[in-house]
């Protein structure tokens, strides 16, 4: 209890009206403090009298529990509460007098987003006797999303570790079987010429062997291209960052896909901004990138009549951002959450790590990367690239300038 109020309650009698009314005037901004702390709490708080009844709501309990604030409650708390799960929670926790109970639930508004609420159940004690409950509301959706997500990179790492090992051991008896298939094929060769010459009646068929072969030679190359993007992937990059100008990229990217894009009757159109800012970015790396989504949105407009490729390049004041659009097929609501998920792909030849490795490269640039589509209309990726930013400076009183 406030000490001043206190003496001043003791004194009351004797009080005279000007002091009286210093007396409501300093409760009063007391009171006020109190409920602006109380309200700026993040964590709601209910406080309930001995009968169960509301007393007491801060601002965070009304927002979440989506309930009204009252001067005065006439229900017991768990009466007033939408939820049937939580309101039997607290009826049982208080009426069997379990505090300290503590458990989570998931609440949901007709109009609002489903979150995840933790209730704890305290004991409100005054001197030794306790007078009611303090119930304190705690949102953790975002906690709990991230501590899932955590979980999840600590398992995809573990995971990734141990099949980039996986990886990298088939590799070297993929080369070897390419080795021995090629000798294969020159000692086949190397027969038929020599059947040919003796003129020998021996019946080899090696046309069809040497079909064989070359089968097998374009699934060992295939089998390789997975395990290298695999592994590509996965391991960490060492980017060798220099200061250049993305258009410059650009163009070269433009004038390499110019004749497969005018072979596939595409239209493509660069609209580069002038005049954007140099950034440092790794040339081999952020060229892969962006000729692996120039390559999805070919491939996306394979059966379209209208077909246009769209490279943009633009800048604002903290970022640099690049757009590949397509008047492809667009992508599915249910795919998009896919995408970038490593061996995703719905076409017969694609290795689905295409975007995995485009999301990666943009990462390690700490760019960020969005998709816009529509399903039957088009796509564009957009990978934005920050700016440097330039660093605060403050002026200390003698003048001098200090970064911080
Ligand atoms: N521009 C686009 N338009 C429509 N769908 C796209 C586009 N870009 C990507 N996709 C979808 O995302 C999937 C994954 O793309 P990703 O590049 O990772 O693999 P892929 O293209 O299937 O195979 P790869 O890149 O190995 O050839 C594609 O199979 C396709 O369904
Ligand atoms: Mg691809």
């Amino acid at each position: 209890m406030n000490s001043f109020l206190l003496s001043s309650f003791r004194k009351f009698d004797k009080l005279t009206r000007e002091q009286a009314r210093q007396v409501f005037s300093r409760t009063l901004d007391d009171i006020e403090r109190y409920e602006t702390a109380f309200n700026s709490l993040s964590r709601g708080i209910l406080v309930c009298d001995e009968r169960q009844k509301l007393v007491l709501t801060n601002k965070s309990a009304q927002r979440l529990l989506l309930i009204k604030h009252h001067d005065e409650y006439t229900e017991p708390v768990w009466d007033i509460i939408k939820d049937s799960t939580i309101s039997e929670f607290l009826h049982d926790t208080l009426s069997s007098g379990n505090s300290g109970d503590e458990q989570c639930f998931v609440f949901e508004g007709s109009n609002s987003p489903r979150r995840l609420l933790n209730f704890h159940v305290l004991p409100l004690v005054k001197e030794h006797h306790i007078t009611g409950s303090l119930i304190i509301i705690e949102d953790v959706t975002e906690k709990k999303i991230r501590e899932a997500e955590l979980r999840r990179i600590e398992s995809l790492a573990s995971l990734t570790t141990l099949a980039a090992g996986v990886a990298h051991e088939i590799k070297n008896p993929l080369a070897s079987l390419s080795i021995h298939v090629q000798l294969l094929q020159k000692m086949l060769s190397y027969s038929r010429e020599t059947c040919k010459k003796e003129d020998t009646d021996t019946v080899m068929p090696f046309e069809s062997m040497g079909n064989h072969l070359s089968i097998l030679n374009e699934e060992i190359g295939r089998l390789n291209h997975i395990v290298v993007d695999f592994l590509f992937a996965v391991r960490p990059m060492n980017l060798m960052l220099i200061k250049s100008n993305i258009n410059k990229l650009l163009k070269e990217i433009i004038a390499f896909i110019k004749y497969e894009a005018e072979d596939a009757r595409i239209t493509c159109v660069a609209e580069l901004q002038k005049n954007l800012p140099w950034i440092e970015f790794d040339e081999r790396y952020m060229k892969q990138a962006l000729l692996n989504l120039i390559k999805n949105s070919l491939d996306a407009m394979q059966n379209k009549t209208d077909k246009v490729l769209t490279i943009k390049s633009e800048s604002d004041d903290t970022q640099i951002t690049i757009s590949i659009g397509d008047t492809g097929s667009g992508i599915s609501g249910e795919n998009k959450a896919k995408i970038f998920e490593p061996y995703f792909t719905t076409k017969k030849m694609g290795t689905g790590l295409g975007l995995t490795l485009v999301y990666k490269i943009i990462k390690e640039h700490k760019g960020e990367i969005r998709v816009d589509s529509k399903e039957g209309v088009g796509t564009t990726f957009s990978v934005m690239l920050p700016l440097p930013q330039p660093k605060l400076r403050l002026l200390n009183y003698a003048g001098d300038s200090y970064e911080i």
